[in-house]
């Protein structure tokens, strides 16, 4: 194996090592390196959709089980609302996001994945399947850095605040139009959603539930205020901790090629998928483990 460094504070490039399923140390090898480097890029992998989940089912073993979105189903007119996540009835686990020319909505705002709900998941990992020539980059930031930035008025101000994540909160901007067309006509759907997923809080200054590291949980994609607290009294604090992993102190970046594969902490990080190539193609598949009650 051949490990090469990406950002100061995050981030391992790792290539001349197989996702080999056969391996009896995979899981914990794999583990290992990711609590490490928090982002784990291993290059050449060109896995097929069947492999990816075989993968991903032989890591889960030290990652926790693989998780299927809660969104996710070809019934559910969510996803075939709000494309480009794309659902497999084959492969329920993997959720695909697909760009081409015809693509409006992006990603491209920083964030963690699935911090709505109750137990965010702790990994995800990502399969780049068709690139474009250029871009198509993804940066990801670390949030115990962005933690240590702050000043120990704040340290101690935010210290026991919780912050309420709500789904909906998700779609707006680009998403917006998406979000009016699945649930403006459908008012029992958006009731049933809310029931289902109400918001949830999370620690703002989150005791890493495995390398024990302090980080800055919130993002500007689910957070919408602080507990106890008002949308309007939280904003101020939130906007200025929200523009933190925008600092390129705290980031590396990835440039892909076809047939890597990245696997990420989801709680010690945030990622940004840059939007810089339409009208090319890009299509990228995740898989995402089990949550951990914070
Ligand atoms: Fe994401």
């Amino acid at each position: 194996m051949k490990l090469t460094r990406l950002g100061t504070f995050l981030g391992a490039v790792v290539e001349d090592y197989k996702l080999d399923t056969a391996d009896p140390d995979l899981a914990l090898t794999v583990r290992e390196l990711l609590l490490k480097h928090k982002v784990v890029f291993f290059k050449r992998q060109h896995l097929d959709q069947h492999q990816f989940v075989e993968v991903a089912k032989a890591l889960s073993t030290s990652l926790g089980a693989v998780d299927i979105h809660p969104f996710k189903s070809h019934r559910d007119p969510i996803v075939r609302g709000l494309s480009p996540l794309q659902p497999y009835s084959e492969y329920p686990e993997i959720v695909g996001v697909y760009h081409d020319e015809s693509t409006t909505r992006n990603i491209n705002r920083w964030h963690s994945d699935l911090t709505w709900r109750e137990a965010p998941p702790f990994a995800s990992i990502l399969r780049g399947l068709v690139m474009p020539p250029l871009g198509g980059n993804t940066c990801w930031a670390d949030m115990a850095s962005a933690y240590k930035s702050l000043d120990d008025s704040t340290k101690a101000r935010i210290q026991e605040m919780r912050v309420v994540h709500n789904w909906a909160q998700s779609f707006q901007g680009d998403w917006a139009q998406g979000f009016q067309m699945v649930f403006g006509s459908n008012p029992e759907l958006l009731k049933d959603m809310n029931e289902k997923y109400p918001p949830c809080s999370h620690p703002l200054v989150l005791t890493h539930p495995f390398t024990g590291e302090t980080v800055l949980f919130t993002n500007q994609v689910t957070a919408t205020h602080v507990e106890g607290m008002s949308i309007e009294e939280s904003r101020e604090l939130l906007d200025e901790l929200h523009r933190l992993p925008a600092r390129p102190e705290f980031q590396c970046r990835f440039a892909w090629e076809e047939g890597d594969i990245a696997l990420w902490d989801n709680l010690a990080t945030q990622h940004y998928p840059v939007a810089d190539y339409w009208p090319h193609q890009r299509k990228v598949e995740r898989i995402t483990f089990e949550g951990v009650t914070l």
